[in-house]
């Protein structure tokens, strides 16, 4: 590949991308950025309002884009977009599983309602949506690219936040063991584990019902994670898309079962 082909490689022209949890934070970037990069991007969420204001921002950039309200914890509504994307746009080229929630609490207290809830969502939604992009992917002759969000969390282990860090952990494994069965069929699949990024997930700690920020409690909870990590600053969720876009383009052609971790440096695995 010479050094036009190499730059080129970054560019996604003409794909078909499905992004899940596009409707908030790095979802949102993700999906702005797959389509700046050249790529129809469907924008998946249980949020159809946020789903559809994420289309509506990228088609107002000049791109192709639509919105789609789809709960990930539902196989059947995960397999007939799949389906469907693939029947109406011609392919499925890459599928991004960003859609998550968080639970806190100590291990002792977790109710199970709690457990299972996360599970729903953060893992069986990332599983059904690896299987349904999976099956387009490898019955098409191109092949395709998924990716997965783990977390930090996965890597470093903090408290309250056991059910979320198993979570982030099953889909690391998840991701691995789906790319030793699928990359014969050029089909690949890694994940991000992006360390802390603020967004609507984070932000519930000082972002009032009605909107307005308590900075105090800002301070308190950005300071200390700030002050943590090597770089010394928080994520923005660009940062993370960066790694998704890479992932998801020609340029990671040759990376599979991989981890990519934009996180400040706060873990390193
Ligand atoms: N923000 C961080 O610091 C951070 C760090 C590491 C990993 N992550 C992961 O990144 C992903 C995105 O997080 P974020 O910070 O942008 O959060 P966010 O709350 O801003 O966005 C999450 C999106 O997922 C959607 N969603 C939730 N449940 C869904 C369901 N059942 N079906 C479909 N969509 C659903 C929400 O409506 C929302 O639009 C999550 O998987 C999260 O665990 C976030």
């Amino acid at each position: 590949m010479d050094a036009t082909n190499l730059i080129q490689s970054f560019r996604i022209d003409g794909k078909v991308a499905v992004v899940t949890g596009a409707g908030s934070g790095i979802g949102r970037a993700c999906a702005l950025a797959l389509a700046g990069a050249g790529a129809t991007v469907v924008c998946a969420d249980v949020d159809a309002t946020g789903a559809n204001r994420t289309a509506a921002a990228i088609i107002e950039a000049g791109g192709s884009s639509s919105g789609e309200r789809i709960d990930v914890s539902h196989r059947d509504e995960v397999e007939v977009l799949a389906t469907r994307v693939a029947a109406e746009l011609g392919s499925v080229d890459v599928w991004c599983n960003i859609a998550g929630i968080m639970v806190e609490g100590p291990v002792l207290d977790a109710p199970e309602e709690d457990f299972d809830r996360i599970i729903a969502i953060n893992l069986k939604g990332v599983f059904f949506g690896c299987q349904a992009a999976g099956r387009v992917m490898t019955a098409q002759p191109g092949g395709g690219s998924i990716v997965n969000a783990s977390s930090a969390a996965a890597d470093a282990p903090s408290p309250n936040i056991a059910c979320y860090a198993i979570c982030k952990a099953g889909v690391v494994q998840l991701t691995k063991s789906m790319a030793t069965e699928v990359g014969k069929h050029n089909v690949r699949v890694n994940a991000v584990a992006p360390g802390f990024v603020l967004t609507a997930m984070t932000g519930r700690y000082f972002v009032r019902p009605d909107g307005t920020v308590d900075e105090a409690m800002r301070n308190a909870v950005v300071e200390p994670m700030r002050k943590h990590t090597p770089l010394r600053a928080i994520g923005e969720p660009e940062d993370i898309a960066a790694s998704v876009l890479f992932l998801a383009s020609d340029a990671a052609r040759f990376m599979t079962g991989q981890v990519l971790r934009p996180n400040g440096g706060v873990a390193m695995v």
